[in-house]
């Protein structure tokens, strides 16, 4: 990365309110004065609008943004179909939905020359991109750059990055991101990866529903969870690019190709509230307990994506973050459950209070609707037995997608060679303890 990209990488502006009206321009006078399309858009830009929503979305729920670029984005070829590596979209219906408990290793390594799109491995998901709804989860082990553009029409694209550091270079400028760091690329916005390590590996949540965004807080109040302020939105930053870019383009499932003359991230000034984003984990407000039980886990969650039953997210991302566990006369492990939503759980460092061994960084699990799961023995006898001193969970970073429909696997993911086997000896051994006779 050049020392300017760097530099405008740190530049980032905080976004003072969620999904409130922002604006940034690479060029002073570029942003058009109190009009979105002026006859003339200042500085010979054309004026073009993004629309993230419906045009008649209620106001609280509307997302677009205005963009003033060098060329409309109309200016393209005839885009044609190309492979689609290990890129799975909804519906997934090829393999039978997978009633067990399930666990991955992480990712092979890639071959060489895997940039972000081709390090793409589709694990599952659920719903029908072409209904707008559901999720897919994807994991990405990559090691080049990508010198293309890519954009997804089927989704947004929540990145997960667990190892190494990716520059986003995205419509609407520089995203940095880090491990322990979460980026939001909104469905449509054309995106660039590069890579800040030598290789990068992570997962993404595509949302194919309603975009994600904060959780109501009901009587937790005003702050707590993630707060809006922490969310960083990239400052304006344009290309100006003139000769052959490749613009790979997903749509209903199938990726297609197109030889731009001209990179279209080419915007110089835009407003709106549809914008990408990062966010640091670290940052979580994390709530719990102060006498005994826990809260469920979704007062984990960082972002929703609402259904049209209320309470009831078509997928959630939610963080288990470090925090201290104070709770009386309670198991303070999570506890052993079943649950109509299913949950997939990745792990981006250290480790996690609910497993011994075998969730690793990288890796990956899957507790399907209404599966039953919990703690393993291991850490059961030890929860049980441990003399419940204020503690401090300080070793680990996980995360949940939790969705409302299951998770059906792709055929790769099914029989992959990193899917472990034996993952059901986890809660072997889990003693008979009653004994009515005694
Ligand atoms: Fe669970």
């Amino acid at each position: 990365m050049s020392g300017d990209a760097r530099k405008r990488a740190e530049a980032l502006a905080y976004l003072s309110g969620f999904g409130n009206e922002h604006s940034s321009e690479a060029v002073p006078g570029a942003l058009p004065v109190g009009r979105n399309s002026p006859q003339r858009a200042p500085l010979g830009l054309y004026a073009e609008q993004l629309s993230g929503t419906a045009f008649t979305e209620p106001r609280a729920h509307n997302r677009r943004s205005w963009l003033y670029r060098v060329r409309p984005s109309a200016a393209h070829p005839e885009f044609v179909r190309t492979g689609n590596g290990s890129l799975r979209t909804a519906p997934f219906n090829q393999a039978v939905p997978d009633p067990n408990r399930l666990r991955w290793n992480p990712l092979p390594e890639p071959e060489p020359g895997t940039d972000f799109l081709a390090g793409l491995w589709t694990l599952g998901g659920n719903g029908d991109a072409t209904q707008r709804s559901g999720m897919a989860v994807h994991l990405y082990h990559a090691n080049s750059s990508m010198e293309r553009v890519f954009s997804n029409a089927d989704g947004e694209l929540l990145i997960v990055p667990e190892h190494g550091g990716l520059l986003l270079h995205t419509e609407f400028g520089l995203l940095h991101a880090e491990p322990g760091e979460t980026a939001l690329i909104p469905r449509g916005v054309r995106l660039r990866v590069e890579l800040l390590d030598a290789t990068a590996r992570g997962y993404v949540c595509e949302n194919y529903g309603a975009a994600f965004r904060l959780p109501d807080l009901g009587p937790i109040g005003a702050n707590g969870l993630a707060n809006a302020r922490d969310f960083r939105a990239p400052v304006a930053a344009y290309e100006d690019v003139e000769g052959p870019v490749e613009v790979v383009n997903k749509f209903c499932g199938n990726l297609w190709t197109a030889t731009y003359d001209h990179s279209p991230l080419d915007v110089v000034a835009w407003h709106g509230n549809y914008v990408p984003y990062v966010y640091d984990l670290r940052r979580f407000n994390v709530i719990g307990t102060i006498s005994y039980d826990h809260p469920d886990p979704s007062i984990f969650t960082v972002l929703t994506s609402p259904s049209d039953t209320p309470g009831l997210a078509g997928v959630d991302f939610v963080v288990f973050a470090p925090r201290w566990l104070v709770g009386e006369d309670t198991f303070r492990p999570p506890y052993f459950h079943r649950n109509v939503m299913s949950e997939y759980m990745g792990l981006i460092e250290g480790a996690y209070d609910a497993k011994a061994e075998g969730f690793v960084p990288g890796g990956g699990s899957l507790h399907n609707m209404m599966s039953a799961h919990g703690p393993d023995r291991e850490t059961f006898d030890r929860a049980s037995a441990a003399e419940l001193r204020p503690q401090k969970i300080d070793d680990g970073l996980a995360f949940m997608f939790e969705t409302r429909w299951p998770v059906t696997l792709t055929p790769h993911a099914a029989r992959a060679e990193h899917l472990q086997q034996g993952y059901d000896d986890v809660w072997q051994g889990l003693e008979r303890h009653f004994r009515p006779e005694r």
